[in-house]
């Protein structure tokens, strides 16, 4: 079978209309820089990135040393290509300026550098989430925080890799989401899955289920009724399974369905939720809907909400359509 390279299916993809030459060369970018990324984590304990560094990011989170040398890593890959005003990321305050000894582009780039990373020390899989927005028209020299806070239904590309049993990219410039597979001898990401779809039936989902007693009533009533399984409302057994990686959940909800949770609840109500809008949920809502699923918060869809702050925070609820819009419905007919 004749492999289909990134460069290749980018450029196949211009050619038929999606994207342009810049996008495309910012996407190779951001996937070599996560080359590197899976190379750092692959060494684990031998690479010597194991562990604390000793510092903490700007959500008062510690930081591990693969979260600072992540966010290096793609900081570097994308100061020089021409094709970013700016990057915003989990791990910083603020946007960072492409330095004056590079041109400028147009784009905004935003990312989770390690996504996951608390998994990073046993061995479980981590990954890295990007989106990418449009800078607005007549801006400045320098990118401000504003014009980063766009909706998710602005944003022009979104992906995320997973460092796992094998490096896979899931990319969307919105025509499908495509899943790419790392060859780590040739070095090149592989098309694996073009336009892969969510299987719209499910019976699995993903939820911390140690912070139930926090819930709101809809959840409570939502998740009791999954636990009831087949003598229940639903009338079927559902599964759980819980990474606590949400790149490696939604891998594997993009794979063979189900629902992703991390519902609002008492204990982060003044935060806003747990996952942060720009660069955990739109990316993967973006990805989720090209996939033929769904992303709200409960009660509304992701991709809609008008941001207000760099690292605001979100409840999430993502995957085969038909269940988040049941979860949906517990949140409409529930009162809390
Ligand atoms: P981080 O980016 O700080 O590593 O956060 C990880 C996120 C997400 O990947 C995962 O779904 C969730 O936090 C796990 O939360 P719990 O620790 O509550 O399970």
């Amino acid at each position: 079978m004749k492999s289909i390279t990134l460069t290749q299916f980018l450029t196949e993809e211009r050619r038929a209309g999606h994207g342009n030459t810049d996008l495309n060369q910012l996407l190779e970018v951001v996937a070599r820089a996560c080359k590197r990324i899976g190379v750092a984590t692959g060494k684990g304990a031998l690479g010597g990135v194991l562990g604390e560094a000793g510092s903490e990011n700007i959500q008062g989170e510690a930081q591990k040393k693969m979260d600072v040398l992540s966010n290096e890593i793609l900081l570097d890959a994308n100061a020089w290509g021409g094709h970013l005003a700016a990057c915003a990321s989990e791990e910083m305050e603020d946007p960072q300026q492409i330095p004056d000894a590079y041109p400028k582009g147009g784009y905004l780039l935003l990312f989770d550098p390690l996504d996951g990373s608390s998994n990073i020390d046993v061995n479980v899989s981590v990954g890295t989430i990007f989106s990418v927005l449009k800078r607005p028209e007549n801006s400045g020299d320098d990118a401000a925080t504003s014009e980063f806070l766009q909706a998710g239904r602005e944003q022009v590309a979104a992906g995320y890799v997973v460092y796992g049993p094998s490096t896979v990219l899931v990319l969307t410039i919105g025509h499908g989401s495509h899943v790419f597979t790392l060859d780590r001898e040739v070095g090149s990401f592989i098309l694996t899955q073009r336009d892969a779809k969510i299987p719209q039936e499910t019976s699995e989902f993903a939820v911390n289920m140690s912070n139930q007693r926090h819930w709101e009533p809809p959840m409570q009533r939502y998740v009791g009724d999954l636990l009831a399984g087949e003598q229940g409302p639903r009338g079927r057994d559902f599964n759980m399974r819980w990474v606590a990686s949400m790149v490696a959940d939604v891998h594997r909800i993009l794979t063979r369905g189900g629902i992703f949770s991390y519902p609002i609840d008492a204990s982060i109500r003044e935060q806003g939720g747990k996952l942060r809008l720009m660069y955990e949920a739109n990316p993967m809502a973006f990805i989720v809907e090209q996939a033929g699923g769904a992303a709200s918060t409960g009660r509304g869809r992701i991709m809609d909400i008008q941001p207000d702050a760099l690292h605001q925070r979100v409840p999430v609820f993502l995957g085969s359509r038909e269940e988040v819009e049941t979860a949906e419905r517990y949140h409409r007919e529930t009162p809390h």
